[in-house]
């Protein structure tokens, strides 16, 4: 026998009396009573094994007086059942310990910059410098084997669809996804770039109208933007793009992955079909358009109430175009200060303030109570379904500033608040987004989704007069308040592919010099198409129920975009900046 007859997670009471030969890292080390105990860890459990020096050899007991944590080791012995009361329960081969006859070290290590164990008290700093230690940690070896496991259904559900990998470019001509593009220098068109892809977008469209009808593809996308805990500049999406499908057919096939998946992954059985809700109502009962419902607060409209208020400072804004709304949010313990801390956060998303009443049955508290007349706090209390003891906000502005204010302010006070079961699943898709908003600063429209995305069809009649209420077929996956996934039903005509153009101020040059080749491609005969893209790592942090990208990308980059363990970004030497005829600016350094 040369090669281990098991793994480390496989032994139980059925080997008990064989001879087995395991390898693998001394993650524990005990020594009692002239025993030594060791803990053999490898990607698939942990054995525990039993060493009586006595009885070995001068050499295998030199060996064993030697090892130290993480040596990587090879021995064999004989399985034997552990003594009563020893076993443990939480481990496969808990029943079980295998008594070592002979040992070899196979490879020795310096002493670790931090314990492989699953409660790690290190920096992220640390771990993600030696990131090659910290996936030796349990945790992220389950997780890294759940991401595995996602794939594989997906590849396995998409390919019974009839549904084709096939791989795209990487360098490319920017994508208009909206982001800023990583681009990379031409050596052999000097002066020219590619842009890595912020989505492989045009080309499954493109594969669309070569013909190849439904396509997937698990995909690395880059994008230089501002990094959060759910985003990465390089991340993975699971592109998908279907010919012949409208809407409701993509969404019923995302439907069956999403069933599918969660039955693989968790043996759950989701509600079919996952519920959908208009972008609207999203905005009108929540705020936001990827609302978490399992805060079980909502929005709502009480222009009407101070449109004649003696309230002057809502009244105004409401006959100027403005809107109140109140969040109630029950009956807490929030204390001045906590309230103070709240209307900062407001002003944060652009609130001019941050009002609020209790309900007493006496005279209500809060510092608007006393602008209120009898019939509006009446009013008020009916129509936020409001008991004594409850606290409601209330936010007077803009629609947009309202939503984005107090829907904010929903979520980030239903979370400090513990309102959230993380056992519960939220899960539904959001359709009928506004095709553009309209930007003031640049004074012009931009898509929502993509200059690609089809406006619904009852509305097209809007586009040259009211663009900005023009509703799409565009819809998101929105899973426990996160965007899961998003896409939409294309445009395949010609003629309003270039309407929607123009309605955003792109010049029919510029559109030609962007994406020349994709235009000329809707003139030969390109099919109805439509398709949708999930970042792949949020749908392995749902299903390993965990809160940071970091965790489920086995290299991530750090929110300032670097990797910790190579270094990189780095500087490059100035041969290879000749080669591409690139010249930096003083205030960049070079390494000779
Ligand atoms: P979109 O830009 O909405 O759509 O991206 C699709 C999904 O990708 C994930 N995602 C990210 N994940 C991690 N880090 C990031 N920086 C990041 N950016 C996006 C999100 C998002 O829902 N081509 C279109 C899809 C289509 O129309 O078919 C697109 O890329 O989960
Ligand atoms: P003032 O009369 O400006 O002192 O405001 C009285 C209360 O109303 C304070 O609690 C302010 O935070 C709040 N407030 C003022 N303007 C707004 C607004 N536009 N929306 C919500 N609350 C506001």
């Amino acid at each position: 026998m040369s090669q281990r007859t098991h793994t480390c997670g496989e032994l139980n009471k059925q080997h008990i009396g064989s001879q087995v030969r395991l390898q693998g890292w001394v993650g524990s080390r005990r020594d009692l009573g002239g025993l030594v105990f060791i803990g053999l860890r490898d990607r698939y459990g942990v054995t525990q094994l039993m060493i009586n020096p006595d009885t070995l050899s001068e050499e295998y007991k030199q060996c064993v007086s030697s090892l130290r944590y993480e040596f990587v080791i090879d021995v064999t012995g004989i399985v034997h059942a552990r003594p009563a009361g020893q076993e443990n329960n939480s481990m496969n081969t808990g029943d079980i310990e295998v008594h070592i006859s002979e040992m070899n070290i196979l490879n020795v290590s310096q002493p670790m910059p931090f314990l492989i164990e699953d409660d790690v008290d290190a920096s992220e700093e640390l771990r993600l410098k030696y990131r090659y230690l910290d996936l030796r940690r349990p945790v992220l070896q389950s997780i890294l084997a759940l991401r595995h496991d996602v794939c594989m259904g997906i590849r396995e559900y998409l390919s019974q669809q009839q549904f084709l990998e096939i791989e795209t470019p990487m360098l490319n001509k920017s994508t208009p996804e909206g982001a800023r593009d990583y681009l990379v220098p031409s050596r052999i068109h000097k002066g020219q770039f590619y842009a890595l892809p912020q989505s492989p977008q045009m080309f499954k469209q493109l594969l669309m109208m070569g013909g190849m009808d439904r396509y997937f593809q698990i995909v690395k996308c880059f994008r230089d933007e501002d990094l959060r805990a759910d985003r990465q500049p390089e991340f993975t999406q699971l592109d998908v793009e279907m010919s012949f499908a409208d809407q409701m057919a993509v969404i019923s096939m995302m439907n069956g992955l999403m069933g599918y998946l969660f039955q693989k992954i968790w043996n759950h059985s989701i509600s079919q079909p996952i519920e959908q809700m208009t972008y609207a109502e999203a905005m009108q009962r929540y705020g936001s358009d990827k609302p978490d419902r399992r805060i079980p607060w909502e929005l709502l409209d009480l222009s009407d109430v101070f449109k004649e208020s003696s309230f002057q400072a809502f009244a105004n804004i409401v006959n100027n175009h403005g809107m109140v709304k109140a969040l109630n949010v029950g009956e807490q313990k929030l204390s001045r200060k906590d309230i103070a801390d709240l209307e900062t956060i407001a002003k944060t998303y652009g609130a001019k303030g941050l009002a609020w009443v209790k309900i007493s049955d006496e005279k209500w508290s809060g510092p608007i109570a006393k602008f209120l007349s009898d019939i509006e706090c009446q009013t008020i209390q009916t129509a936020t379904q409001a008991k004594i003891g409850d606290l409601i906000f209330f936010v007077a502005d803009t629609p947009n500033v309202v939503n984005h204010a107090l829907g904010h302010l929903r979520v980030i006070l239903g979370k400090q608040l513990g309102m959230i079961d993380d056992d519960q699943l939220d899960i539904f898709w959001i359709t009928e987004f506004p095709l553009m908003e309209y930007n003031a600063e640049d004074d012009r429209y931009y898509s929502l989704h993509h200059p690609f995305t089809a406006p619904h069809p009852e509305d097209v009649h809007l586009l040259d007069t009211r663009p900005d209420q023009v509703r799409s077929l565009a819809y998101d996956l929105i899973v426990n308040g996160n965007e899961l996934g998003g896409g939409s039903i294309r445009i395949h005509d010609t003629q309003l592919q270039k309407k929607i153009f123009s309605a955003l101020g792109i010049s029919t040059d510029d559109a030609r010099d962007k994406f020349g080749f994709f235009l000329d491609a809707l003139t030969y005969g390109a099919p109805p198409h439509g398709g949708v893209a999930f970042g792949l790592d949020r749908m392995v942090m749902l299903f390993a129920k965990v809160h940071s990208i970091r965790d489920v990308i086995a290299f991530p980059k750090t929110t300032s975009a670097s990797d910790l363990m190579a270094e990189s970004p780095s500087s490059v030497a100035s041969m290879q900046l000749d080669e591409l005829g690139l010249m930096l600016k003083p205030s960049c350094d070079v390494d000779e």
